[in-house]
């Protein structure tokens, strides 16, 4: 997508032209300035620029993140950094891999090892094995990226709540691509007929994730699929809005806690439930909302509105 073309472009255009504020795009559209009277704002990226750049870099950071939460009490899955490591073949430190090798141990779930800062769900593996937990390592550092690595949890549910300061903007599941079997067709039918539209992001995210000895088995009537572990929207999740109930509550409940112990005031975070109990899995600082505008555009701009208006009624004329 073109960087002028964004849904979050949209909704500050919108916003700003019905309260009087001028705009201006630099750097092809990625960096946004506004101006009303005195008063100039910048945004960058999908940064709205109301975070403190310790609570982004915080929030960037999934071990930094996850610590911050452990002390504060707020549950949260655990994540434990790996510097990458320098050398030309990216293999850990003798004392890394052994720490690795001890986490697989521990948990015979498996490991999901991730990119520190990565985000859309890029470069994160599951691992149930030593050549696995190789593999990954050395597609993480051959980017240059720091590791974290969690254990493997199997989510319920994963929920994602758009925070400004105590108030839920959004809230919504994220429920990932299945299919139902019909004791006729194979996998790969099922799947490409399901979601046509995604076939692509499938093609290119999920299918990777399926075991191909069974794409051309027929799936027995009835039985459900799910064509891939990871929730993230770009791969084929689909997102259902909360506007009530238990779940959003507690979801709610815990996202304040969380953006409370890290200090950060406009955010996405997203909580999973595993095992019955709710916990974060990562904070996001700069809110995007692409993938949720094409189904619910008018709940995204509603929700950059609420934020832009805190930036340009609570900031103090310069
Ligand atoms: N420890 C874990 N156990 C099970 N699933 C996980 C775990 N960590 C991540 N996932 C799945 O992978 C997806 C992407 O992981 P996430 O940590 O959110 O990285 P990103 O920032 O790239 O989106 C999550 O939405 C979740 O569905
Ligand atoms: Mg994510």
């Amino acid at each position: 997508m073109a960087h002028d073309d964004r849904l979050f472009l949209k909704a500050i255009r919108q916003h700003c032209e019905r309260n009087g504020i001028a705009v201006e795009l630099l750097a092809e559209g990625w960096l946004v300035m506004m101006r009303q009277g005195r008063q100039q704002h910048l945004a960058f990226g999908y940064d709205l620029g109301i975070n403190s750049a310790v609570a982004h870099r915080i929030a960037n950071d999934k071990s930094a993140t996850a610590e911050m939460l452990a002390l504060a009490g707020v549950p949260a899955i655990p994540h434990r950094l790996f510097l990458n490591p320098k050398s030309k073949e990216h293999v850990p430190s003798p004392e890394s891999w052994d720490t690795m090798l001890r986490l697989l141990d521990q948990n015979p779930a498996g490991l999901v090892v991730k990119p520190n800062e990565g985000t859309a769900g890029r470069s994160v593996f599951r691992v149930l094995s030593r050549p696995q937990l190789e593999a990954a390592v050395a597609e993480i550092s051959s980017l240059g990226m720091a590791i974290a690595i969690a254990p493997y949890v199997e989510i319920e549910e994963e929920v994602r709540v758009i925070l400004l300061d105590d108030a839920p903007l959004v809230v919504y599941a994220k429920r990932r691509p299945s299919v139902v079997g019909d004791g006729k067709h194979s996998l790969l039918e099922l799947a490409t007929a399901a979601v046509p539209e995604q076939r692509s992001a499938l093609l290119a995210g999920s299918f990777e994730d399926l075991d191909r000895t069974e794409f051309d088995a027929i799936v027995p009537a009835g039985e459900q699929r799910l064509l891939n572990w990871r929730h993230n929207l770009d791969a084929g999740a689909r997102p259902v809005l909360l506007d009530h109930g238990e779940t959003r509550e507690i979801c709610v409940r815990t996202a304040v806690d969380a953006a409370r112990a890290i200090n950060i005031h406009f955010a996405s975070i997203d909580l999973v439930r595993t095992g019955g109990d709710w916990k974060v899995l990562e904070i996001n600082s700069g809110v995007m909302m692409e993938e949720l505008g094409k189904l619910y555009p008018d709940v995204v701009c509603a929700a950059y509105g609420a934020a832009l208006d805190r930036i340009f009624n609570t900031e103090l004329p310069r």
